[in-house]
């Protein structure tokens, strides 16, 4: 693979600029979430004719001091703009307040990654989670999720579903459109695939591989669901190369799930994958690629991500390039038989069958 992306053709002054950018990256977003989160993008949206610095005090029962530097830093940051003293919110501040991706992705930033980022260097150097122990001491945030704060695992919930519910709908035609039986859910988390699975078609059994306490989950909502009798929980820990899937299923399935391990445990898994595969057994597997997004916030978006598997999920992941993935799927011995982009919000689906 030869990686070729980004130019250098910015004149200095904006380069400079967007330097500062990052200097003072982590206040500006603490502005932006408190301009969110105390009310005041909010207030400044529902007023046509604007508002200013005294109304917005007044109305919100805030210090006139802390509306004034936060609608201040609010200029720089470009989500509101003033005229004659009366603020407006700009269209960014819109996508701030308003739209649930970035509103997602905010609190994912500072719920579950703001604290421990602080660490980020120690990570890199030691390939350990070294951010993880802001909540408690396990190897993987997976062997933790369910004991996170509340907060916490709202915001990754919120961050990891938004993603999944988008795709999972688009592709439920495409997995079933040879009549699969027997599914495995490699990774299946809180049961929504599974779920989703069942009752687009009444006679699929379906399998969630997960650690226990996603399975704990998985079996409530299941329960909820009614369909208890079809959805079987096989607890396991995946990283564990010795223990093999179930044999012979239809269909594999591995959604937002490969970019929580490295290459050498992705190897792993694909290969014991190949091995609990029939001849006509296939392969799905479900991911975000950053080169393969239609616009540059994604990109950019999932760059950030990578670094919440390097600080946060496990020290040795990532967002990965599709041809990651595809040189390992190679090395396992399996054959991608099709590619189908831009599904969701940014997914790419592999199909790989055995050679
Ligand atoms: C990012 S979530 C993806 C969930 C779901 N497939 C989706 O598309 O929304 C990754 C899942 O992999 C599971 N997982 C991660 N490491 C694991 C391990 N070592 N053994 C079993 N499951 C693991 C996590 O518990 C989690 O449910």
């Amino acid at each position: 693979m030869s990686l070729n992306y980004g130019s250098d053709k910015k004149r200095a002054v904006q380069a400079k600029f967007d330097a500062q950018k990052i200097a003072f990256g982590p206040i500006m977003f603490q502005a932006a979430l408190a301009l969110r989160n105390l009310g005041i993008l909010e207030l400044v949206k529902n007023t046509e004719a604007g508002i200013t610095m005294d109304e917005i005090s007044e109305k919100l029962k805030l210090p006139v001091y802390g509306v004034k530097v936060l609608l201040e830093a609010g200029l720089s940051l470009e989500l509101v703009r003033a005229e004659n003293d009366r603020f407006h919110l700009t269209k960014t501040g819109w996508f701030i307040l308003c739209d649930e991706l970035t509103r997602v992705n905010m609190d994912f930033t500072q719920d579950v990654n703001y604290l421990g980022m602080f660490t980020l260097s120690e990570s890199i150097k030691t390939g350990k989670p070294t951010g993880l122990e802001v909540f408690g001491d396990w190897p993987t945030v997976y062997e933790g999720l369910s004991q996170l704060p509340p907060q916490v695992q709202k915001s990754w919930f919120g961050f990891d579903h938004f993603y999944s519910d988008y795709a999972f709908p688009e592709i439920l035609p495409v997995v079933f459109r040879n009549n699969p039986q027997r599914i495995l859910d490699v990774g299946g988390n809180t049961g929504k695939f599974a779920i989703q699975c069942a009752r687009y078609n009444n006679q699929a059994r379906i399998t969630i591989l997960d650690l226990p306490g996603q399975l704990e989950k998985a079996s409530q909502q299941i329960r909820e669901a009614g369909m208890s009798d079809r959805i079987d929980l096989f607890a396991i820990n995946l990283l564990d190369h010795t223990k093999t899937f179930p044999k012979n299923p239809d269909i594999i399935w591995m959604s937002q799930f490969l970019d929580c391990f490295s290459q050498e445990d992705i190897l792993g898994l694909l290969r014991r994958s190949a091995e609990a595969m029939a001849e006509n057994s296939a392969l799905y597997i479900l991911e975000t690629y950053w080169d393969q997004q239609r616009y540059e916030a994604s990109t950019y978006s999932l760059h950030a991500t990578s670094l919440y598997f390097t600080n946060i999920a496990n020290g040795c992941s990532q967002m990965y390039h599709s041809d990651d993935m595809r040189k390992l799927i190679r090395q396992s011995g399996l054959e991608l038989s099709e590619e189908i982009l831009n599904v969701g919000v940014s997914h790419t689906l592999f199909i790989c069958r055995k050679k």
